[in-house]
């Protein structure tokens, strides 16, 4: 096992406030990982144990096998980008990202070149001799990640680096840093809160909650799996109903939900015995017709309450004969099938392994 990082029980209190609880995390040689959650989680807190800058409260540390918990940031072969860029504000562009090459008395060719190809990944031609205080917020964002990039090290935090970007350049640069960490196969903990981000660049999701890892996975287990209400209302959007377990068999079970709707899901993670479970079903993963289908197991009727125009997608408030409120979200314009509007009656398909089984505490 070539665990590259490993958190063992790691704990970080500040007085008497849990921000790290116990965590338990091994991450791969060149995996990429990514700690997801909402702001106050620890995460920084969480980076800043591995990276050195803090020392967990009790706990252990390990790089590449060998125990760090105590060891001071400069002896781990590890770069953090901070969240807050921490820029040397008298040098240059081309000074802050050289800055770590210096020190390691790369040849000032080799240098030169690194900076170069830095500076073009990060799309900064022509800002080389500005000041920081002479950048925008995004460019500096981009100057501190082309800084920790540039010195190739095994191990490479990244806190919520592309969060002052806009939309565009934040898409063009999610693919060129996950293209340069598996060339170089530098191992990144990335940190956002942003979770579109997170299920397209990550090997593996840490889903963080008040300190402790809620689910660990890959982005489809994530997202389509998700172990929590927690989870599946933080990443994407998530109808959450009770249901009252009617009989199961096998992998199959059936559910009743509120108001009567009856159910057909796959049981693998209902627990034995349960009376009751709660459910998730993602909006998109209702199909709305004008007519029963009969290929699917489960369909219901409802109407249409009301729709809101997403751009790509209209999302639309149904209601069932018994009163039961659910979000569907349909790609508009959609060939085959006409829109749908307020009023409408529609016939809402489910296919059993899209309502996930959410665990309760
Ligand atoms: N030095 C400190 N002293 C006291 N409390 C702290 C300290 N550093 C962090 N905290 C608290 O620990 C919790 C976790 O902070 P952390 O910075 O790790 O959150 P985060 O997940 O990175 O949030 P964000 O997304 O807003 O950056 C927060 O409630 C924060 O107020
Ligand atoms: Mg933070």
């Amino acid at each position: 096992m070539d665990a590259m990082i490993e958190l063992r029980s790691v704990t970080k209190r500040f007085d008497d406030f849990l921000a790290v609880n116990e965590i338990d995390l091994s991450i791969r040689a060149g995996e990429f990982i990514t700690l997801l959650g909402p702001s106050g989680c620890g995460k920084t807190t969480l980076l800043r144990m591995i990276s050195g800058f803090e020392t967990p409260t009790s706990g252990a540390v390990l790089l590449d096998g060998k125990d760090v918990t105590r060891s001071p940031p400069y002896r781990r072969d590890v770069n953090q980008v901070f969240q807050s860029y921490a820029l040397f504000p008298h040098m240059t562009v081309r000074e802050n990202i050289n800055f770590g090459l210096r020190m390691k008395k790369v040849p000032r060719a080799e240098a030169a070149e690194r900076v170069r190809a830095a500076v073009a990944m990060v799309s900064l031609e022509g800002l080389e001799d500005r000041k920081p205080a002479q950048l925008s917020g995004g460019q500096r964002q981009r100057v501190a990640l082309a800084r920790a990039i540039v010195c190739r090290p095994k191990v490479l935090l990244l806190d919520e680096p592309l969060s002052a970007l806009d939309a565009k350049l934040r898409h063009a640069m999610q693919v060129e840093l996950k293209a340069l960490q598996k060339k170089l196969g530098i191992t990144f903990v990335f940190v956002t809160h942003d979770q579109e981000e997170a299920l397209t660049m990550s090997d593996r999701i840490a889903v963080i909650h008040e300190g402790r890892i809620e689910q660990l996975g890959d982005a489809t287990q994530i997202y389509h799996r998700p172990r929590t209400t927690f989870v599946a209302n933080f990443i994407g959007q998530a109808n959450i109903l009770r249901a009252a377990v009617v009989s199961r068999s096998g992998e199959r079970a059936q559910v009743r939900l509120d108001g009567g709707i009856e159910l057909l899901v796959n049981a693998e993670h209902l627990a034995p015995g349960a009376e009751s479970a709660l459910v998730s079903i993602r909006p998109e993963k209702i199909s709305l017709r004008k007519e029963r289908q009969s290929a699917f197991e489960n369909c219901f009727e409802a109407h249409v309450e009301d729709e809101l125009f997403r751009g790509a997608t209209d999302q639309l408030r149904l209601r069932t004969d018994s009163g039961l409120a659910l979000t569907a979200i349909v790609a508009n314009e959609s060939s085959g099938h006409a829109a749908l509007h307020a009023g409408d009656r529609v016939f809402c398909h489910l296919h059993p392994d899209d309502i996930a089984i959410l665990h309760e505490d």
